[in-house]
């Protein structure tokens, strides 16, 4: 570690406690050297960002006397979670029963979805939305609205109050779908052009252009997409692809040119950096090169593909062929917002499929792994210097039996093990954004 200034200029402080983050991916075989453990750590923070991060008893001497440090020893401080493809509107249809991908989106979704014209309505299901993120360690999000530039600003403005990292942008549609969730090639061009300009890089939020999947939207609207992509090469694109078995050959029906689903999003010029597509289970070889060569990524989306019976997603081969992956929760397809618990569910898809997936590379994909999905890792995902001081606590004693199997425990892998096992948002016991505490969680008698 560096030596420190022995000058608390800026606005320095410091938090205190076991610190982990990850450097690189870790990989299937929990690659030790990707990651970095501080059992005794101190991280210095500066106008919201990092400054240094190291063992406390380094730290500490350095340290001018007159820095605050908040003392989290015995507790486990990581970056916050990014949760890489979210549907806010569906945050109240989460656990709907019984169906799969299309007859779920039709008997559930598009009916919620249709409230989102209503501002007030929008902005108050956004506030509760991003206050449960907040709840669970959840400090960035990729968030789909609807097709109403009136869910897009509700979420972008509460988004904005909290100093969160959002990306978000209106939902393109203009066929299969009821008619008040309908637009047009033209409405959905000006629309988000004007939401663009308003909204995109203005503080932490960023605008993603998004057709919500293939099939609600003609050719000509994919091309409009493409045109808003290609006159904005900084913003995101967000879409789904190859979730659901009935949804692939509808794809090929609906487009009897394409290749391949992928292939629709690519012949619009749709798949680029910082195109990022929740699910690709049914992907080819072919896919897997266009998604590499592109730069574009995929959002694993663990809870919600055994929630809607849609597949298991393969992670260490999209991974060997050097895709971008992210974690999701897919919320309300998804079944959580805790990514803990979105992890638990990862390691179970990894097993059905005869895969492993360590506890080190489960945090990676929550934390550094999203952020590189989103082309984020410059600030976000880590603790390295410079970066946004987005993090999280972790308390290892949040219900009996959790403290009951921690004490069994010997090493930092074997915790984040049952972090991600057994944890959820009682694990989380504060959340940080830019450095600021945006969380704390009430107190818990349950010990
Ligand atoms: N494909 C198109 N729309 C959706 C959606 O809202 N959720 C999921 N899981 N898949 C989709
Ligand atoms: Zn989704």
């Amino acid at each position: 570690m560096s030596v420190v200034s022995q000058v608390n200029k800026g606005h320095r402080h410091a938090v205190r406690g076991s610190i982990f983050h990850c450097l690189r991916d870790p990989g299937h075989t929990g690659n030790p050297e990707a990651v970095e453990y501080f059992e005794d750590g101190l991280l210095l923070i500066e106008n919201g960002h990092i400054v240094e991060c190291g063992p406390a008893e380094i730290a500490l001497t350095q340290l001018s006397e007159d820095i605050p440090i908040t003392d989290y020893s015995g507790k486990l401080i990581i970056p916050g979670f990014i949760d890489s493809h979210i549907h806010y509107p569906q945050t109240d249809i989460i656990a709907s029963y019984g169906t799969q991908l299309l007859e779920w989106l039709n008997k559930y979704t598009f009916p919620m979805e249709a409230r989102f014209g209503d501002l007030n309505y929008a902005t108050g299901v956004a506030e509760f939305f991003l206050d449960e993120l907040l709840r669970n360690g959840t400090t960035t999000a990729m968030v789909m609205p609807t097709v109403h530039p009136e869910s897009v600003d509700a979420i972008f403005s509460v988004a904005q109050k909290r100093n969160m990292r959002v990306i978000s942008g209106k939902k393109l549609m203009d066929r299969h779908a009821p008619d008040n969730l309908l637009d047009t090639p033209r409405v959905a061009y000006d629309e988000s052009r004007a939401l663009i300009e308003k909204w995109h890089k203005c503080d932490r939020l960023l605008y993603a252009i998004t057709p919500r999947f293939a099939p609600t939207s003609t050719d000509k609207q994919l091309s409009e997409a493409g045109r808003l992509a290609r006159e904005y090469p900084d913003t995101y694109v967000h879409s789904h692809v190859a979730e659901n078995h009935e949804e692939v050959a509808w794809v090929a029906e609906l487009f009897p040119w394409s290749r391949s689903y992928l292939d629709v999003y690519d012949r619009f010029d749709l798949l680029r950096e910082r195109s990022v597509f929740a699910h690709g289970i049914h992907l080819n070889d072919e896919d897997r090169n266009r998604l590499q060569q592109s730069g574009a990524a995929l959002a694993f989306c663990p809870t919600s593909n055994t929630f809607l019976g849609s597949g298991l997603f393969d992670l260490p081969l999209n991974r060997q062929r050097n895709i971008r992956v992210g974690l999701a929760t897919d919320v309300g397809g998804g079944t959580s917002f805790s990514m803990l618990q979105t992890l638990s569910e990862a390691y179970k898809v990894q097993q059905l499929a005869g895969n492993q997936l360590p506890p080190t590379q489960g945090i990676y994909l929550a934390t550094l792994g999203s952020a590189e999905a989103l082309y984020l890792e410059d600030k976000l995902g880590n603790f390295l210097p410079g970066k946004e001081a987005d993090f999280i606590v972790l308390d290892d004693q949040p219900t009996p039996l959790i403290s009951r199997r921690m004490q069994e425990t010997k090493t930092i892998d074997e915790k984040l093990f049952v972090f991600m096992m057994m944890g959820d948002d009682r694990a989380i016991y504060a959340s940080f954004i830019m450095g600021e505490c945006a969380y704390e969680r009430p107190v818990i008698n349950a010990i």
